[in-house]
This record gives structure tokens, sequence and C-alpha cells, in this order.
């Protein structure tokens, strides 16, 4: 039993109060930023994962739940993961582009009715078979259409990262309060056999008191720009990488330890003259310190061969190495110890996506304590609002 463990309503208490808000965004104002702020239509993924005929009649409690977004993570794993799931269905898409959401609702038998369009989503409101609100949208919309949804009276699942800065979490939070609704963020291994095997062989002292955490989420972005894709926007994507991609080894960080980090040292890189980067960090690499003396370095960016998705602890007795460790697929863990080295197979990486869809439903019909609610969200935005405070400075921050 690690000694620094806290339960979990006391870790979401203790973190998601624990770290004051502080603007980090340097000469780069928002409202400068290439793409409109706003949701808007877009073409296709270059792959659409539909079924090939629509999905079987939901049972009787099923949750309807429209999704918001069909970009690639939309089409290609939310929506799947909504049919394979045993206690959620697709009833309904938001969408900017009419002609890809009739494509996709006829996949999934819905009626012309069940396809709203970024205007009339308040109408959704009235259409009693949309109970809940999956939100796929680019990060930096997250916050408004959050509030859209609980305005309309639904639940929400929601993207991570929550969104782009710790005063737009509060007022999703508060948003969900308000409307007496449930605000769930997509934090898909928290249902992921190999991620919960980890967590528990921390919490069992598998490697004995744990000294340091190592994560990498890099991978190097094909040429692009900012008028061209959201990720590479700040308005929409924040600072980039760590948001995207880097906020899953910010989590593996804290879940793997059991603490929260007392003292966080960060910096990034902007290389100039790269339309890739003109608006976002390259990489962010961060330092965290625990309560406990163990530490923790993190890199993450858009701007590394090969890249490499890896979640690494040391400890006193043993080392649990992750490689790749938060992956949709394809998931490897070692264990060393007592001279051993074990590869551990916890089961399929790909029931993630509707577990976790499940999960929402119990939250919502039987009242089951939510894994990833909003405040974990939060906790985590404003981490990143630290590390990119402590970047800007170039000094240590108090967490
Ligand atoms: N949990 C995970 O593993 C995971 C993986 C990937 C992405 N995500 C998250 O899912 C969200 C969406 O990511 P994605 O990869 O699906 O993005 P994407 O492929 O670019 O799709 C985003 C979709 O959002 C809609 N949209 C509305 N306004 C937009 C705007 N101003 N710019 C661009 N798109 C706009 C479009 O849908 P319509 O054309 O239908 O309007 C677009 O197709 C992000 O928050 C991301 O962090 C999570």
């Amino acid at each position: 039993m690690n000694p620094n463990h806290h339960s979990r309503r006391r870790f979401l208490q203790l973190t998601a109060t624990g770290l004051a808000a502080s603007p980090w965004l340097g000469p780069l104002a928002w409202a400068q930023s290439s793409l409109p702020r706003k949701a808007i239509g877009m073409p296709a993924p270059g792959r659409m994962n539909l079924p090939t005929s629509p999905p079987s009649a939901p049972s009787g409690d099923s949750l309807g739940v429209a999704v918001i977004g069909l970009g690639g993570y939309g089409i290609n794993r939310v929506m799947p993961a909504l049919a394979r799931a045993h206690r959620c269905h697709v009833a309904a898409v938001v969408s900017g582009n009419p002609e890809k959401a009739g494509t996709v609702a006829a996949a999934y038998g819905l009626a012309d009715d069940a396809i709203y369009s970024y205007d009339n989503f308040d109408a959704i409101a009235g259409d009693d078979r949309v109970e809940a609100v999956y939100v796929v949208l680019p990060s930096g919309l997250h916050a408004d259409w959050t509030e859209k949804a609980f305005a309309a009276g639904k639940h929400v699942l929601c993207e991570k990262p929550m969104a782009l800065t710790p005063a737009e979490c509060e007022r999703m939070i508060a948003a969900g309060k308000a409307a007496n609704r449930e605000l769930m963020i997509g934090y898909r291994c928290h249902f992921e056999p190999y991620n919960l095997r980890a967590m528990a062989l921390m919490r069992e002292g598998a490697v004995g008191k744990i000294q340091h955490i190592e994560t990498h989420q890099t991978y190097r972005m094909g040429p692009t720009s900012p008028a061209d894709n959201w990720r590479v926007v700040r308005s929409l994507a924040g600072g980039g990488p760590l948001e995207d991609y880097g906020i899953y080894g910010l989590q593996s960080a804290l879940y793997l330890s059991g603490e929260m980090p007392t003292t966080i040292t960060a910096t990034t890189e902007q290389p100039a003259g790269d339309p890739r980067f003109a608006e976002i960090f390259a990489t962010v690499r961060t330092h965290l310190e625990f309560p406990s003396g163990a530490t923790a370095d993190l890199l993450t960016s858009y701007d590394t061969a090969p890249g490499r998705n890896v979640a690494d602890v040391t400890g006193s007795d043993g080392r649990l190495i992750m490689e790749p460790a938060t992956g949709y697929s394809g998931q490897h863990m070692t264990l060393a110890r007592n001279g051993n080295t074990e590869t551990l197979d916890p089961g399929d990486p790909g029931v993630q996506f509707h577990r976790q869809c499940d999960h929402f439903a119990d939250v919502i019909r039987d009242g089951v304590t939510q894994i990833a609610p909003g405040e974990m969200g939060l906790r985590d935005v404003r981490l990143i609002d630290a590390i990119y405070r402590s970047a800007a400075s170039g000094q240590p921050v108090e967490a």
C-alpha cells in the first residue's frame, strides 16, 4: 500500500482546488489564431469505419447519445464504441457537414430528423431519443458545446482535454451542476486492461517504493499549418502536444504514483519558421516532484521521430515498463522484480472504448461513482496551466 495513497474522493477534492489559475498565453492572443474558434463542418476523414449494416435496436434502458463532431475519433472510435456498448447507443449526430452526416447517420440506421447541425442544435432539447451528448469537437470548443448540451438538458461525455483553461473547466462543472446532469471526461485509459492492471500493481507495491516515472508521448507531425489543421491552432488546441497527447503521460504519472505533484518545472520549445509551430509548442518537457520523494519526467512532442508512447516506473524493488502504454491497441507491459522479467497480458485494450461508454450509462442509470468526472479534467487542466506557467517563467511552480 502506497503510504501517500488518498481515497479517490479525497484525491480529486484535494487536487481540483490545489492550483491557482493564471494565464500563460504570452504574446499570441487567441483572437489572432487562423481558424475561427467556432464549430464548422469539415470534410470526411480519409478513412471512415462505418458499420456494414445498422446496429440492432437498443435494449430498453439503453442510453441514447448524440455524437457532436464527426471527425476521425468521433466516427472511427466513439460511434463504434457506442454501438458495441451494452447500455448506450447512437441516437443522433451533430455535424456541420450535411453530406457526411447523412452518410454516417444512414450507416447507423438513424432517421433524418436525428441529424442536427451546429445551427439547429438547440432543438435537441425536445428530442427524447437523446439523453446524453458525446462532445468530440476540437478541444477549444469543448466548453461552449458542453454548456449548450447542459442547457438542452442532456448529460455530457466530453473528450480530453476537458477544455483549454481552468476557467472553462469550472464553467462546465458549474453548468452541469446547475442542470443536474452528469459530466464525464473521455479518459479511456481508466477502462483499459493494461492501465488498470498497472494501477493495481502500483497500489500493491509491485515495484516497491516508487522512485521515478518516465513518460513519452511523441511523434512527428507531417507538414501542416494553422490554416488547415485545428491541432496547430492555439485557440482550438491550446499549447498543442501536451493537451492532445502528453495528457496521457501526465495522467499516467498521477494514477501510477497515486500522488499529486508538489513542484512542477517545465520547458517548452517552439522552433521559429515552422508553420506547424507558428501558434503551438513543438515539445513540452515537465519534471514533477511528489510528496513521497518520487519524481517524474514527462516528454511530449509533435516533432520527434520515431514517436514513442511509454510509461516506465522505477521502484526500490522493481520496474514496470509499458510501451506502447496508452494506445488504442497493441499495449505491451513488462514487470521486472526479484531477478525475473515477466510479460503481462491482462486483456484486450480494445474494450476500453465501449467500457467507458457503459460506465457513463452506469453513472446515469445506477448512480455509480464516476471514475473520470469533470473534477478530474479540471485537475489536469490546472496542472497543464501550471506547466506552462513554469515554462514561461523559467521557474519551478508550487502545485
Ligand atoms: N481519447 C482519445 O484517444 C482521442 C483520440 C483522438 C482525438 N480525441 C479528442 O477528440 C476530439 C476531436 O478530435 P479528432 O481527432 O476527432 O478531430 P478531427 O478528426 O479533426 O475532427 C473534428 C471534427 O469536429 C468538427 N468541427 C467543428 N468545428 C471545427 C473546427 N473549427 N475545426 C475543426 N473541426 C471542427 C468537425 O466535424 P463535422 O464536420 O461533423 O462538423 C470535425 O470533423 C479532440 O478533443 C481530441 O482531443 C481523443
